[in-house]
């Protein structure tokens, strides 16, 4: 069973089953995100989009953005709305597309299919089909629809690695993709399986905002590209939700982009995501870049010390720079100062970054100035207990934000 922050995906489903069936039924209930039509103006749907869409369906309106902004839905298009909701979306594009063309309107919650479906039915819309299904198993054949709006979903699915090869899977080549999500600046690291609601509020399912773009650009998307970037948590009538959304810098934003000739191969693809650049970036967001640094402070001094002697053991004679190694072993050292330090301002404690830079002063006298292995090592140790001290109090502080301390201790 796969598990995101503890959560497993059956708990995902069900925790947005539940939230959007009253989305759907009783749209008027507190919720902590903005929904229904002032939600509609304040993320700038004009005026006349809204009165164009049932008044029932606007009330459960409850995406992060304008995705029309991407303009994307052409005349005549069949046009595919994942995570269509109660319809506001897919009822502006049956106007756009027009009777030469159609919108499929698909969801995962029964109650928001079923409320769509009867408002069809009851306005007389010819040209819109409703679909119950998951963003990750499209049901649809290949290269089925000319243009995909997506509003507020792909923060809610748990694999959107899937859920994007399927938009590109049932897009035509060259079709358009309009999306509005919610992106993060600092991923979410602690588990959060006690609380499903977290999941469903939008920011802890939520991606970092380059990874976003490169999920896109990875399955083979290409002019990938922001429209507009949104306040959308300062809307937000929970204090709560708007102090967790600024901790993880948490706001939507409204991309368009086109479908690529081919997919990538999987080997491609890969080697995109273990890009160096992409992979230093992703430790240093997680905070992990400190075990990173001391990781390679360690192989450089004692990696190579063991390899040496095996060398030495097969006759192989190898002579090193002294000054040049203990130089790389120093500068590692002081690169996990440099990655421990900065979670201070998040947690507050200046601890770990004291205890970081003690170790790697420690371990710079054993290298430069007097070498006795006892103080390089105690060094060490100093340095791998800051960096064990910064990760413990960074998600001490991220369960604190999102209200998970009660569970915390137990
Ligand atoms: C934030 S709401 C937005 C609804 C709609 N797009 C709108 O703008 O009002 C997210 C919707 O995505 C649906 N959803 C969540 N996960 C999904 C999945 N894996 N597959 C399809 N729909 C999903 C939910 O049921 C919900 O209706």
């Amino acid at each position: 069973m796969v598990a995101i922050l503890g959560y497993s995906r059956e708990q995902i489903f069900a925790a947005v089953k539940e939230m959007y069936t009253t989305v759907a039924e009783a749209p008027s209930s507190p919720f902590h995100f903005p929904v229904g039509r002032p939600a509609c103006e304040t993320l700038g749907y004009t005026r006349e989009r809204i009165e164009s869409v049932p008044w029932q369906l606007v009330a459960s309106f409850a995406g992060v953005g304008c995705p029309f902004n991407g303009e994307a839905v052409g005349v005549g298009d069949t046009a595919l709305d994942i995570g269509a909701g109660a319809g506001n979306d897919s009822f502006i594009a049956s106007d756009m597309v027009g009777p030469g063309g159609r919108v499929i309107a698909m969801d995962i919650t029964p109650a928001m299919a079923r409320k769509l479906a009867e408002t069809v039915r009851e306005a007389g819309v010819g040209n819109i089909d409703v679909l119950l299904g998951s963003a990750e198993q499209l049901p649809l054949r290949d290269g089925a629809v000319d243009s995909i709006t997506s509003n507020g979903v792909l923060n809610l699915v748990p694999d959107k690695r899937r859920a994007v090869a399927e938009m590109f899977r049932v897009l035509r080549p060259d079709g358009r993709l309009q999306i509005a999500d919610v992106v993060i600046d600092r991923p979410v690291s602690v588990d959060c399986h006690t609380d499903p609601r977290l999941w469903v509020e939008c920011v802890v399912g939520a991606t970092v905002e380059e990874d976003f773009l490169a999920l896109f650009r990875d399955a083979g998307f290409e002019d990938v590209h922001i429209v507009r970037s949104i306040d959308y948590f300062a809307h937000s009538p929970s204090a709560q939700t708007r102090e967790i959304a600024a901790s993880f810098g948490a706001r939507s934003i409204e991309v368009t982009m086109r479908r690529g000739p081919v997919a990538p191969s999987r080997a491609r693809q890969f080697l995109q995501r273990m890009n160096p650049r992409r992979v230093v970036a992703s430790l240093w967001r997680r905070g992990f870049m400190g075990v990173a640094g001391l990781g390679l402070a360690l192989l450089t001094c004692y990696g190579t010390v063991v390899a040496l002697t095996l060398l030495a053991t097969l006759g192989m004679g190898l002579t090193l720079d002294r000054t040049l190694w203990s130089g790389a072993i120093a500068g590692f050292a002081w690169l996990t100062v440099a990655a421990v330090a900065p979670g201070s301002r998040f947690h507050g404690r200046p601890w770990p970054a004291v205890a970081a830079a003690t170790g790697a002063a420690v371990v710079s006298f054993a290298l430069f100035v007097h070498y006795w292995f006892v103080i390089e090592l105690g060094g060490f140790l100093l340095l791998g207990a800051a960096v064990w001290w910064d990760i413990r109090a960074r998600r001490r502080q991220e369960s604190r934000i999102l209200g998970l301390d009660a569970h915390a201790g137990s």
